[in-house]
């Protein structure tokens, strides 16, 4: 990596290791079987969502990006000058470059889980805007955020794009939101996209992509098992599912086994009926107003929201007011 990023590590990689053992072996043994999103993530995992968001069926980050484009300079005014940007969950930062260039923004600090990816495009923001102090921090930001003190005085906006905040489940979202709030000094901001509740054919064609890019982010859980974990397993005997269950308000990814199998990971079996799922991803959509009771509960004052013309994808300003 170039000198010019501040590097911090708080997932080191043999500890992160030790507890996606335990999760991911805990979260089998329960009925049904579960697996965090956050394991969907390794560097293949993290390339292959970037592909997602290419695919013509998946209209969130498109959307977003193109909401973004137009109120970037709203968004600045009411941001302020010489402002610290914490991009949560930064992935390969694309959208950052878009605030970057028609704010005023002195540090960056991209916070994400996929180290080798975090540090390739962070040097690629230290590179290509060399006026901009980044730092990176390979941390899980559905624990505690670690921000460094030397970024912690100024003016802040954390964003969390993508609508990942959808992947929480409502109880999760809100200790989250709480938690930035309480890490962030008053008159911090937190810009923040949010997938809207729409008809569920749009959602599902959204989350099984005719090129099959997202079976293959999904199948990709299938593979760091068997590399990480030790499994022994055959992938085709798996598949990809994703559908949206009304009632919960949410897009369900499984792997879902095609016949009876017994399937060992690090030394330990598990049984398989035909049919039977790892339930592995889900992804909430909101209404406007169900987010901003969420965000007020957690503290935030919701200053701003700005939607596409179909009302597909919503982009909030929240404030910390003190
Ligand atoms: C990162 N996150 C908001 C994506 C989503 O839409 O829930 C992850 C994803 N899963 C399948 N496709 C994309």
């Amino acid at each position: 990596m170039t000198t010019a990023v501040h590097f911090y590590d708080h997932e080191p990689t043999e500890a992160y290791s030790l507890s996606m053992r335990e999760d991911i072996l805990k979260g089998l043994r329960g009925r049904p079987k579960v697996s965090s999103p956050k394991y969907l993530y390794d560097q293949y995992g993290s390339v292959l969502f970037e592909e997602i968001c290419r695919q013509p069926e998946y209209y969130l980050s498109r959307t977003e990006e193109a909401i973004l484009a137009s109120v970037v300079d709203e968004i600045g005014e009411l941001a302020g000058e010489q402002l610290s940007l914490i991009d949560i969950g930064s992935g390969a930062s694309r959208k950052i470059r878009l605030l970057l260039e028609q704010m005023s923004i002195s540090n960056y600090l991209g916070v994400d889980i996929s180290r080798d990816f975090l540090i390739e495009s962070t040097s690629k923001l230290a590179t290509d805007y060399p006026w901009l102090n980044v730092h990176a921090i390979c941390a899980d930001f559905s624990k505690r955020i670690p921000f460094p003190v030397e970024l912690t005085d100024g003016r802040i906006v954390a964003f969390f794009p993508g609508s990942s905040i959808g992947n929480f489940t409502p109880a999760e979202a809100s200790a989250f939101l709480a938690g930035i709030y309480h890490a962030l000094p008053p008159g911090s901001a937190l810009l923040i996209g949010v997938d809207l509740i729409k008809d569920p054919s749009t959602l599902e064609a959204a989350y099984n992509d005719a090129a099959g890019i997202t079976a293959l982010f999904n199948l990709n859980l299938l593979t760091r098992l068997e590399t990480e974990l030790d499994a022994q397993l055959d992938s085709g005997r798996f598949f990809h599912r994703a559908f949206f269950n009304e009632k919960h308000s949410r897009i369900e990814m499984h792997l879902v086994s095609t016949v009876e199998q017994v399937v060992a990971i690090a030394g330990e079996t598990f049984q398989f009926r035909e049919g039977e799922s790892i339930h592995t991803e889900n992804s909430y959509k909101y209404s406007i107003e169900g987010f901003q009771t969420l965000a007020q509960r957690s503290g935030f004052t919701c200053r701003k929201v700005w939607t596409d013309g179909c009302g597909y994808f919503s982009v909030h300003y929240l404030e910390h007011q003190g």
